[in-house]
């Protein structure tokens, strides 16, 4: 794992790998309390993290899986309290209700069922608090904003440092891949609002899940991920008019491309997020397209590249 100091008492943390699925980037800060945000390193890591700088406080930005693992060994290796966002309690009790609100829709239970549980190594998670939207934390100097951020997921939710100016985004897309939303309890719409919430805010440092630390263009970092959106939206269009197929629209890719050459199962688990994805942006073109409801930011964002 590779340590970022950002100021004294706050430091960005990344896994050396963040395949499968498995982990994500996180902020330990260590003020009169020290305060863990999604520190999920690989397991070994995680534990020699949590054994020679144990927390008091363990938040977890969301309930997808390469974000809550470590959540279980929060629990089972230190004294700290874990806290998930209020309104995803439902996603984290069992490995059961995790899938059927997931992959249940979709048809592919068995698969994901087996992936989460052997790949990935997800039980069920007990014995966790929840945070409300605003919640305010305090470790001496730091203080730590809960924003609601939903749109990835029902609760996702960002942590801002407003004395320092520093923006913890969680799984907003400010990288290269771009903003997801492939899950079928995904907001395209709420997504992109809380986007342009989180743009607003006054940062000079944005610290990400998976795209690494931006100290500057951040304004210039969101509006990219807010263009992608638009492309895909665009792109849609543009093979609906077209007069292409759901099914062809999928295969060429939303946020996927290459598909067909991927491995079972994780071939069928990229064609399931696209679907969704697809899904999401159905919804919103039938209601006119994003810049029905975002006219805003229409100057900024919308490309004027339409064939
Ligand atoms: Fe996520």
């Amino acid at each position: 794992m590779k340590r970022t100091a950002i100021t004294n008492t706050v430091t960005y943390i990344e896994p050396d790998s963040m395949s499968n699925f498995k982990s994500c980037a996180g902020v330990v800060v260590s003020g009169s309390a020290r305060i863990f945000l999604d520190v999920n390193m690989s397991k070994a890591d995680t534990l020699t993290l949590l054994r020679s700088e144990p927390p008091d406080m363990a938040f977890i930005s969301h309930y997808h899986l390469d974000h809550v693992i470590w959540g279980k060994l929060v629990l089972e290796h230190t004294d700290a309290e874990l806290f998930i966002p209020e309104g995803e309690e439902a996603y984290l009790g069992s490995l059961d209700e995790l899938v059927q609100k997931t992959a249940g829709s979709y048809g592919l239970i068995p698969e994901w069922t087996d992936f989460i549980a052997n790949v990935i190594g997800f039980q069920g998670l007990s014995g966790f608090s929840t945070y409300m939207p605003e919640d305010r934390v305090s470790a001496g100097h730091d203080t730590i904003q809960c924003i609601p951020s939903p749109g990835h997921s029902p609760s996702h939710t960002s942590f801002y440092f407003p004395e320092e100016k520093i923006l913890f985004t969680g799984d907003m897309g400010i990288d290269r891949f771009g903003p997801w939303y492939g899950w079928a309890d995904c907001d395209l719409r709420e997504l992109v609002a809380s986007a342009l919430r989180l743009r607003a805010l006054d940062v000079s440092v944005l610290l990400t899940s998976h795209g690494g630390i931006l100290t500057s263009d951040i304004e210039k970092a969101w509006d990219n991920g807010l263009r992608k959106i638009i492309e895909r939206e665009q792109h849609i269009e543009d093979r609906l008019h077209k007069g292409k197929t759901r099914a062809e629209i999928i295969e060429q890719g939303i946020f996927f491309r290459n598909k067909s050459e991927v491995m079972e199962p994780m071939r069928s688990f990229l064609y399931m997020w696209d679907s969704y994805m697809l899904d999401q942006h159905m919804t919103v073109l039938k209601e006119g397209g994003l810049r029905q409801f975002f006219p805003e930011f229409k100057t900024v964002i919308y490309t004027e590249k339409r064939k």
